[in-house]
């Protein structure tokens, strides 16, 4: 770590921290007792506190971002760069970065065409639940304005989105939301709602057709749904459920927006999570790894067929998409997931998410044999996890509070791993594991060890 801050000075930070910063998902009770923990500098797949403690970041700092690792100079430089040159105009108009990005993005989607920038996931979310009300209004005659989200699914943290969050404890006592949002059954076969069965993937797929059915077709616009579930506990789907989900969508003509940001960009082995099932999306939204947090940027994209709809009747001035996100003018977005881009590419990390995504379920379906803690291990590329349980024949969940020790007990050992975290009552009970894609068989195996020692302590 470079000592730019002698200890006093690193005080007066952390004083000023607990004085004034209001953290995010956190209870501020601890910091009368604790100190909050401060972070000030990354290199890699490590990070180093204010104490100058090291540590192993197995979560892309926290919550799945940090793709390309820290400490990219190259990223930075590109930034540096774009924003001496040109640092902003709206988006209303085009910028170099913002225009190449958008090439570059679609050459790996192929059936997509348009990419609409904006800050953050939440925001991308919002843009297409927009789309869809205003193509109900302009094409539906206000029908079909309904939007399906699924169980244990998370799509932002605005009010919009948390009236299509399937995580209740994200959303209570922020209501009322918006209405028009309608919940379709979750897809996690551990937690089967049919009991024992074969075709549990088609049977999911159904359901969600059930409500459809149920609501009216013609009501309904849109079915948004994480391609792997991240939050609500890591639930890769079943064999036969996107096929069908598919399907259904076709038939009754509801657009299919799939939300990428957790796993876009590489993260599961794929430049897109819904690359590994063949399924053909409407709309795609993305944004922590686009730019591995180097800079705030995300991207609502479309087909050509759902842009089409915004720009068939240019005489009637309400018939475009009348949507601005100004910070979605920023030209630092654009310049670094442009660089994040290129890193992925030149180094393989793809094909190295995969191999190390491959040595993590490894080595914790070997931890499952040894801690009967362990009830399911779940994953695709570095994006993995393990439920723990407190009994693993009826699968009842792990205590939170133990799931917690063990995250804890890994972050005392300089492992900094996740859990799921204030999603679902009774079922927070799942580690969250999402190393940068450059992590190393080293680094994999230290990831194990850590979550084996703290298994044995906390269990
Ligand atoms: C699947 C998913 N969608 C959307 C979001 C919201 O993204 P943001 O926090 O950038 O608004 C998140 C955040 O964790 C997420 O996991």
């Amino acid at each position: 770590m470079n000592g730019s801050l002698r200890s006093n000075d690193m005080q007066e930070v952390i004083e000023a921290d607990r004085a004034h910063v209001w953290h995010h998902l956190f209870q501020h009770k601890a910091f009368e007792t604790t100190d909050p923990r401060v972070f000030v500098e990354g290199k890699g797949m490590r990070l180093w506190d204010a104490t100058g403690r090291e540590f192993l970041d197995a979560v892309s700092g926290g919550v799945w971002t940090v793709n390309v690792g820290y400490g990219r100079a190259s990223i930075a430089d590109a930034v540096r760069d774009q924003l001496v040159k040109l640092n902003y105009f709206a988006g209303s108009a085009g910028s170099i970065p913002a225009a190449l990005f958008s090439q570059r993005l679609i050459e790996k989607m192929p059936g997509m065409t348009r990419v609409y920038y904006s800050n953050s996931g939440s925001e991308a979310n919002e843009k297409v639940f927009k789309m869809v009300r205003q193509i109900a209004h302009r094409h539906h005659g206000g029908r079909k304005s309904k939007i399906l989200f699924r169980e244990r699914d998370y799509h932002g943290t605005t009010l919009g989105t948390l009236a299509a969050c399937g995580q209740p404890q994200r959303a209570e006592q922020y209501g009322p939301f918006p209405a028009g949002f309608v919940e379709v059954p979750h897809c996690l076969e551990y937690r089967s709602q049919f009991g024992k069965v074969d075709n549990y993937g088609e049977m999911a797929a159904d359901a969600i057709e059930q409500v459809i059915l149920r609501e009216g077709p013609d009501t309904v616009g849109a079915l948004c749904l994480e391609p792997i579930t991240a939050g609500g506990g890591v639930i890769t789907p079943p064999a036969g459920y996107w096929e069908k989900v598919q399907d259904i969508c076709q038939r009754h003509s509801v657009l299919l927006h799939i939300d990428e940001v957790v796993c876009g960009v590489g993260r599961t082995g794929a430049w897109f999570g819904y690359q590994h099932y063949g399924i053909k999306p409407d709309f795609v939204t993305m944004a922590k790894g686009v730019a591995s947090g180097y800079a705030a940027i995300s991207c609502t994209t479309s087909t050509e067929e759902v842009f089409n709809l915004f720009k068939d009747d240019p005489a009637d001035p309400m018939s475009f998409f009348r949507d601005i996100s100004t910070f979605g003018g920023c030209v630092a977005g654009p310049a670094a997931a442009l660089e994040n881009m290129r890193i992925i590419e030149d180094e393989n990390l793809l094909e190295n998410a995969r191999n190390m995504g491959m040595r993590l379920m490894d080595g914790l379906n070997a931890l499952s044999e040894r801690h009967a803690a362990i009830g399911e291990v779940r994953g695709k590329g570095l994006f993995c996890g393990a439920e723990l349980v407190a009994d693993r024949a009826t699968r009842e969940p792990a205590d939170e509070k133990l799931v917690q020790a063990v995250v804890a007990d890994c972050m005392a050992h300089g492992v900094i791993i996740g859990a799921t975290n204030r999603s679902l009552p009774g079922y927070n009970n799942t580690l969250c594991l999402s190393p940068a894609l450059i992590a190393s068989a080293d680094d994999i195996d230290r990831i194990v060890e850590a979550i084996d020692g703290a298994l044995s302590r906390v269990f």
